[in-house]
């Protein structure tokens, strides 16, 4: 069997021509072991692929998050052309990307206080964009969360995000430096709670669609971030931040290779671990998932190596907050 054909034949596909090349390969490489035809070989990894990244966004989502941020950001004449450049990676359709992306339910209280956007960010996409008055800082923070809630992960926190990030930034200060792995849509959130002056933000996928939608999203605001394609198992980031987080990822790596978290945490250069695990499954069932998680990370990160600052049970999340000891 011809791993090559395979690999091939896989990125042919429009559904994953935008995945890392080094997820695809690896994929292949573990699954040819397996199966004794080149179809059931690909066929598995397509399966695959869903699973890790599929199941959480599609690429039309992508395309609505670009419709909604162009319509924040004004007429693609107004900007330095970092949005014509992302959008030219999209397939060719025959959408308006300005005019016609369609809000997911409005089942997140979008009508609560405190959804604006934070003052910062809106000053600044204000005076580099020339926005209409009628752009509030509200509706610009709707605007921001209907993002958050095209990415399944992001979609399903929606409800008690405030709190969360409130909480993570009670324990690790507002401003820190955040290096964001798997970080989906994650990184949305900053227009909303972060100042502009932050240390730097990196934030990695695997999805290349999604991190040229992050840096222009980084661009267009001013947000110190940087979003890079790289697949954590294959490479571990070299950049020292006060702060990882691994929201809901932890699962799906451990999926592939068992005992990897305890490698990350020994390599990544960061004094705390933010981490969060699902405790629903996609479709809402409760399944024991907390009481595995927890268990996973008492056995992993054992309080001689780190010390629990924070842990908490939200709707659908558990979030442990960890400080390697010196
Ligand atoms: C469960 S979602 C979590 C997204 C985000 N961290 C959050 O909680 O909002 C998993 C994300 O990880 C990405 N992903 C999956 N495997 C990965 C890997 N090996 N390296 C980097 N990213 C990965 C997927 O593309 C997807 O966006």
């Amino acid at each position: 069997m011809n791993a090559e054909t395979c690999i091939s034949a896989i990125k042919a596909s429009k559904k994953h021509n935008f995945i890392c090349d080094e997820t695809i390969a690896g994929l292949v490489e573990r699954e040819i072991a397996k199966y004794k035809s080149e179809k059931d070989v690909i066929k598995s990894v397509k399966t695959k692929l869903h699973q890790i990244t599929g199941a959480f966004i599609d690429e039309s989502d992508i395309k609505k998050a670009y419709g909604i941020l162009q319509k924040i950001c004004g007429n693609l004449e107004n900007t330095d052309g970092n949005l014509q450049k992302a959008c030219s990676n999209l397939e060719s359709t025959d959408d308006n990307l300005q005019n016609n992306y369609s809000l997911p339910q409005n089942a997140y209280g979008f009508s609560q206080k405190g959804y604006d956007i934070h003052q910062n960010t809106y000053d600044i996409l204000q005076s580099s964009h020339d926005l209409s008055e009628a752009t509030d800082r509200q509706s610009m923070g709707e605007d921001i969360r209907s993002i958050l809630s095209l990415h399944a992960s992001t979609r399903e926190r929606m409800d008690f995000m405030e709190e969360m990030f409130k909480d993570i930034f009670t324990v690790t200060g507002r401003n820190c430096s955040i290096l964001d792995i798997a970080c989906g849509f994650n990184p949305f959130f900053l227009a909303l709670y972060s100042e502009s002056d932050r240390e730097k933000y990196y934030a990695s996928d695997i999805n290349v669609k999604l991190i040229d939608l992050l840096n222009y999203f980084f661009s267009v605001s001013n947000i110190n971030g940087h979003a890079f394609a790289s697949d954590i198992l294959y490479k571990i980031p070299d950049v020292q931040v006060q702060n990882v987080f691994l929201f809901k990822i932890i699962p799906l790596l451990e999926q592939q290779q068992k005992g990897y978290s305890k490698v990350l945490a020994r390599r990544l250069k960061s004094e705390f671990f933010t981490i969060t695990f699902p405790t629903r499954s996609l479709s809402g069932k409760n399944v024991g998932m907390y009481r595995f998680y927890n268990e996973l990370m008492h056995n992993y990160f054992t309080g001689d190596e780190f010390e629990y600052c924070l842990q908490k049970e939200y709707f659908n999340e558990a979030l442990y907050i960890i400080r390697r000891r010196k």
